[in-house]
């Protein structure tokens, strides 16, 4: 399969394409179910869960599925509560002197819906299956007030239980068939190098280290710390458009699986400009055997269906002979 060859490096025809958020509010179908049902139903009921992962792979045809579910789902396997509203909420917040405290719910229990989920929908996919978590400082972020204020010891024994149940929830969602998984560290381009460093890398390199399968992990601004990804050198990099992907390419070498990076911004271009800069980014990577065409970030609820499914589209044109 087309995403697994260019995560293996092997990849010889056009590059997989898939979408962030691609199954999301900018679908009509999406709205639809989520006037009958709420979000906190869709990710848990998994009949429901499998049939919105489904709707982008119908509706645009894309190479890969990504599980519907979220990152805040981990805080469960905390012993926390968890609900949506405008984004997610988490009840009650995680103060320092909670830290010690916080369970380990086994991710078999609180997260059983989402194995059941991933059951099904391998059971009817004809295209590799991504199962997900966030990194656990972006994770951190939903579950404390405000984590500039912790003392570092106690913020470090919070990432730290927090990478414990994403490791879990990684083995989970591979033994119940996830064939790779993507790491979301949507945050991280906030922290200065140094605090990356300390504060989000080494749990990275925890969770890469638990995952039996391909693994890649979303940064915004990641083609900042291109040496520093040098630690966790089986890891593919999904980019954002700040930085062009042939100079990536020439700096890590061939080995390096990179994804990504057209513009969000380009969805609200006219269609012939979408269709134009899909072609020059899938121009200047042709022949890459370990490239995956992606955005720099998730698609945005306010986005014409007609111009990703456009996108989307002109990605799956065949290589000429
Ligand atoms: O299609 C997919 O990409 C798979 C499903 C998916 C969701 N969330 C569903 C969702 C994925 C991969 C995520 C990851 C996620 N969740 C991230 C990392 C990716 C990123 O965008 O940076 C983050 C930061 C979250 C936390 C989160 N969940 C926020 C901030 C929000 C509210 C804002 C928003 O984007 O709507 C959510 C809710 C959420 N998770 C929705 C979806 C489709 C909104 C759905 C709705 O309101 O109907």
């Amino acid at each position: 399969m087309r995403l697994l060859d260019a995560l293996a490096g092997q990849n010889r025809g056009r590059p997989p394409v898939w979408l962030m958020r691609q199954a999301g509010r900018y679908l009509p179908e999406y709205r639809a179910l989520r006037k009958q049902w709420s979000l906190r139903e869709l990710f848990f009921t998994p009949e429901l869960a499998a049939e919105v992962t489904l709707l982008p792979i119908d509706l645009l045809g894309v190479d890969a599925a990504i599980l519907f579910s979220d990152i805040t789902t981990v805080a469960l396997a905390l012993g926390l509560k968890l609900d949506f509203r405008e984004g997610p909420v988490v009840t009650p917040l995680v103060t320092p002197a909670m830290v010690d405290s916080l369970p380990l719910v086994p991710v078999e229990e609180a997260l059983a819906p989402v194995g059941e989920t991933i059951r099904m929908l391998r059971a009817s996919l004809k295209v590799p299956l991504i199962g997900f978590c966030g990194a656990p400082f972006t994770v951190a972020t939903y579950l404390v007030e405000n984590y500039k204020e912790w003392p570092k010891e106690a913020f470090h024994k919070l990432l730290d239980k927090l990478a414990a149940v994403t490791e879990a929830s990684i083995r989970f969602q591979i033994q119940s068939g996830a064939q790779a998984i993507q790491i979301f560290d949507s945050w991280a381009n906030l922290l200065s190098r140094e605090e990356f460093l300390e504060f989000s890398l080494p749990y990275i390199q925890r969770l890469v280290s638990a995952s039996s399968v391909p693994t890649i992990v979303f940064m915004r601004e990641g083609a900042l710390y291109l040496d520093e990804w040098s630690a966790i050198p089986s890891v593919a990099l999904s980019l954002d458009e700040h930085t062009p992907l042939p100079e990536v390419r020439r700096r890590v070498g061939l080995k390096r699986v990179l994804q990504g990076n057209l513009s969000t911004e380009l969805l609200y271009q006219p269609i012939p400009v979408i269709r134009a800069e899909v072609r020059r980014l899938l121009d200047s990577m042709h022949g890459d055997p370990s490239f995956i065409l992606n955005l720099g970030h998730g698609l945005k609820p306010d986005m014409p269906v007609e111009s990703v499914k456009a996108l989307v589209a002109e990605a799956l044109v065949e290589f000429e002979k």
